[in-house]
């Protein structure tokens, strides 16, 4: 039997990227948020042995590098599976777009691999295997608004937003992370960077979100904090926008933006185009745009697409919503 499962990307909303960690990585804190936006991913247990990784799209490795592959043998290994793990790819969604689309991918291999075995793993085993394989597959399995903080991989749900519209630009430029990440460190050590030290900023940013988590009611019985009175004003809105709104800012967009001036167009044109708020998601290079109403985005979307800009309409995907649209098919 074949399983099918629907690949959802994320884009972030803020990323604040902190000192870099004795194992290479950096310390970071993010708030993920799924959109409707999709790959579709098949698994099926043929008979053999090994892995098989499918996928027409000539710029998706189908070697171990692939995430899915990756995770595919420690599921299978974990499970004590036998068989011929075969899992197809049906790419929609940009390569090194900063959309998650890879990391998707492998989490839905992982929940699909499952389900064609009809053997769980334990919550505990797919935690560690997800945030082994990456450090944004593990937010793929709490799906909605979700907190990333460490490097990115310990996640923690946050309350659910309602859906809102949203504009994909996707530039037809591919962003190495890695080589992101490099390019950040290289400006703070060359103190091209305005900010105050990694530290600083990371605790900001947590000050920032924690603001944010009272005025919504969150933090007290009592209701909004004093103290935050941005935010408190904006209750009445969507709260979504309310906490982009709030000053949280995506730090890839100083070394991003000066190498790719044309993604930052793109940025400018969202805001022009009437979206409440625009940003780079992760390293990019993809720039969303939320919007207040889903003409208003349709509209911004043609305009990019006349513009040459290859766009898509989409909403942001509450948790309900992506557990209720993950399977397809088994
Ligand atoms: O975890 P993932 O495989 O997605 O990370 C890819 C690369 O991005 C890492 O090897 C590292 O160079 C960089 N990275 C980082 N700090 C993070 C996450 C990723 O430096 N928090």
């Amino acid at each position: 039997m074949t399983i099918t499962l629907r690949s959802f990307a994320k884009i972030n909303l803020g990323l604040c990227i902190g000192p870099l960690r004795a194992d290479g990585f950096h310390e970071l804190r993010t708030v993920y948020q799924t959109i409707a936006l999709h790959d579709l991913v098949h698994v099926r247990i043929a008979r053999g042995e090994g892995i098989e990784i499918r996928c027409a799209d000539p710029r998706v490795p189908l070697d171990s590098s692939n995430t899915c592959f990756r995770i595919a043998e420690r599921v299978m290994a974990a499970l004590g599976a036998k068989g011929r793990a075969v899992i197809e790819i049906e790419k929609r969604l940009p390569v090194q777009g900063g959309l998650g689309g890879a990391s998707a991918n492998g989490v839905a291999a992982m929940l699909g691999l499952q389900r064609a075995l009809k053997k769980q793993l334990t919550g505990t085993e797919q935690w560690r295997i997800a945030a082994e394989v990456g450090s944004d597959l593990p937010l793929f399995l709490i799906g909605g608004t979700v907190l990333g903080i460490e490097r990115g991989e310990e996640v923690y749900p946050l309350p659910d937003f309602p859906a809102t519209p949203c504009v994909i630009a996707v530039p037809e430029i591919g962003i190495s992370t890695p080589r992101a990440f490099a390019d950040w460190d290289l400006r703070i050590s060359t103190n091209a960077l305005t900010q105050r030290d990694p530290s600083h900023r990371i605790k900001k940013f947590g000050h920032e979100l924690s603001a944010w988590l009272s005025s919504q009611g969150l933090g007290s019985k009592s209701g909004p904090v004093s103290g935050a009175p941005a935010l408190r004003r904006g209750r009445v809105g969507n709260p979504l926008l309310n906490l982009v709104q709030a000053g949280i800012a995506n730090d890839f967009e100083q070394v991003v933006f000066p190498q790719h001036p044309e993604l930052f167009e793109v940025k400018c044109a969202l805001e022009q185009l009437g979206a409440k708020y625009a940003s780079l998601s992760g390293s990019g290079s993809t720039v969303y745009g939320l919007f207040g109403s889903r003409a208003a985005a349709e509209k911004a979307a043609r305009s990019l697409k006349k513009r040459g800009i290859p766009a898509h309409v989409t909403s942001t995907l509450t948790r309900a919503g992506y557990w209720k649209r993950v399977w397809v098919q088994g």
